[in-house]
């Protein structure tokens, strides 16, 4: 069977991700950046089977190593798809323009963003990659977001998670890095997949006035550019469609691209 590992596993997409390959009958493996028996217990009450947990923060380029080994030992060297999901979401100032976050927050946020969002992309792709080039399938799925496309949020005046977005940009230029390094020359695919309006929780509440102002400048604007959008999607959804696109993709048609679950630039 087929084998596939998924970072930031413990919740969400990556937890999604786990539950949808696990039915399949492929082998998983999911690192969590911490509460390692937590998610243990929940893959073993929810009879997910043929998972392995590790535990490693995508910004530990050791305990990333070391999850790579582990997963050497069970798969005999080998590994079909790696799913970077694990990100950071720079939760904080997510509706304030640049000029608005207090200097020193602003720095945090962008150079935690920057930390898991881009540098641990690039651990835990040079972690795996060994093993990904000794599998048969050769993908590497970095989880993207339209929030970093350019024309969306020019064209939209998409102000909103500016940390975020920034980090989410040079992620987009790490997987189109190693497109030019390995795609055509050894054939694997390396993609940023975007899993659309996914309702995960990760898109916060709005709490605040200003955060419900913002969203609702956000709704409007997003009624404007995709008048079929009906509010977020599910987990369950979205993984449908992204193993869609994943399934299809190849280096020749989508190597170091950028889309969404849909294939295409529709990011809704
Ligand atoms: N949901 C959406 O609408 C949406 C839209 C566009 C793109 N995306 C992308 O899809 C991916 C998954 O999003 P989601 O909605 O599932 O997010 P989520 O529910 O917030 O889950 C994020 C996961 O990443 C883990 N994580 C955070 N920092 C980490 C680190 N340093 N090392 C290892 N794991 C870490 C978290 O661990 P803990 O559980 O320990 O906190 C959590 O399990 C992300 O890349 C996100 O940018 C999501």
């Amino acid at each position: 069977m087929p084998s596939v590992v998924i970072t930031g596993a413990a919740r969400g997409l990556g937890y999604g991700f786990m539950q949808y390959f696990s039915a399949q009958g492929w082998t998983v493996f999911g690192l969590v950046r911490r509460n390692k028996a937590e998610t243990e217990a929940k893959v073993e009450k929810e009879g997910l089977k043929n998972v392995t947990i590790f535990e490693a923060d995508v910004q530990d380029a050791p305990a990333l190593q070391k999850a790579a080994e582990g997963v050497s030992k069970i798969t005999g060297g080998k590994l079909d798809i790696m799913i970077n999901n694990a990100a950071s979401l720079a939760p904080n100032y997510r509706w304030e323009n640049l000029d608005e976050i207090p200097t020193a927050v602003l720095e945090e946020e962008l150079t935690d963003a920057y930390r898991v969002n881009v540098i641990g992309v690039i651990f835990g792709t040079n972690a795996f990659l060994p093993l990904i080039r000794a599998g048969s399938m050769k993908k590497v799925i970095t989880l993207a977001t339209g929030m970093a496309d350019l024309d969306l949020t020019n064209e939209l005046d998409v102000t909103s998670a500016a940390a975020y977005s920034i980090s989410k940009t040079a992620t987009n230029m790490v997987v189109a890095k190693y497109n030019a390094s390995y795609g055509k020359s050894e054939g694997i695919l390396f993609l940023a997949l975007s899993p659309g309006m996914v309702d995960t929780g990760m898109n916060g509440d709005a709490e605040t006035e200003q955060a419900q102002k913002g969203m609702q400048k956000m709704i409007t604007s997003f009624a404007k550019y995709a008048p079929h959008f009906k509010g977020p999607i599910t987990v369950e959804e979205s993984i449908s469609a992204m193993v869609d696109v994943i399934t299809k993709a190849t280096p020749e048609s989508l190597g170091g691209g950028f889309v969404s679950h849909h294939g295409d630039k529709n990011w809704l």
